[in-house]
């Protein structure tokens, strides 16, 4: 483990010279508030990652075997990927994200009644309702390790008994592709627009055992699968519901 909580592959990623956040302590909030800004500026080019990078056939059949069913809410849905396939399986689907920006082009591409769009930061949130499935895609590595306890504590609170979270997100070997920003630094990557803007995200990247370690010491049982060398899917059901 590094020392800020996490252990990754990150030796083969390319090391920046410098960065805005070097010499800033370290604050995951601030970091929060970066990544929410860069995916808001980022709404409009979103979907080009999925039309020319993602192999979305794999994804999608990942994601049909994966255990989701009921009352499903969706966290930080983004465009609206995986909206659609979640809304084919769920009883009703609230599809979330803290940023209107991609909510909206979410909600262009999903129109289905039985879906329910929602302006959530998984942050600043108490759920008020309970579900018998939680989804969230490619954001689990987008979450602080110091956070990990807070997050996990909240998905508690939304799920109803026996009910499970079920993600999917990149693998370790993703860790080629992004640019961190200070080695044995905090996770942050540097990310870039098409106008050549410069964004900070959160990035961590575990292998499928470290993460079902993880939250094994959060309280969850988790199943973690690679789907291909460079993408993972897994579930979680919160131990105490087996009491
Ligand atoms: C990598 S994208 C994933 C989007 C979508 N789930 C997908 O698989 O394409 C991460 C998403 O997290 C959202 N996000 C960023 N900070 C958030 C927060 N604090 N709470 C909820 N969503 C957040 C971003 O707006 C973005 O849509």
């Amino acid at each position: 483990m590094g020392p800020y909580g996490y252990s990754v592959a990150y030796e083969t990623m390319h090391v920046l010279r410098s960065c805005d956040v070097m010499g800033e302590a370290p604050d995951s909030r601030r970091w929060l508030d970066r990544q929410l800004a860069y995916y808001r500026a980022r709404a409009i080019e979103y979907d080009d990652d999925y039309e020319q990078r993602i192999p979305v056939p794999l994804l999608q059949q990942a994601l049909a075997e994966l255990p989701i069913a009921g009352d499903v809410l969706e966290l930080a849905c983004g465009t609206g990927w995986w909206t659609p396939l979640l809304a084919a399986r769920a009883r009703a689907l609230t599809a979330s994200d803290a940023a209107p920006e991609t909510l909206e082009i979410a909600r262009q591409r999903v129109r289905d009644p039985r879906v329910r769009f929602q302006q959530i930061d998984v942050f600043d949130w108490r759920p008020r309702e309970r579900y018998d499935t939680v989804f969230f895609g490619f954001w689990l590595t987008h979450v602080p390790p110091d956070r990990m306890p807070e997050f996990w504590a909240v998905l508690r609170g939304a799920l109803r008994l026996g009910g499970r979270v079920v993600f999917m997100d990149d693998g370790p070997a993703k860790a080629q592709i992004e640019e961190l920003l200070e080695p044995g630094g905090p996770p942050l990557v540097r990310r870039r627009l098409r106008d050549g803007a410069e964004h900070c995200a959160v990035k961590v990247l575990y292998e499928p055992d470290e993460l079902a370690s993880v939250l094994s010491e959060l309280g969850w049982d988790a199943e973690v699968r690679m789907v291909d060398g460079y993408h993972l899917t897994g579930w979680a059901t919160w131990r105490g519901d087996r009491r």
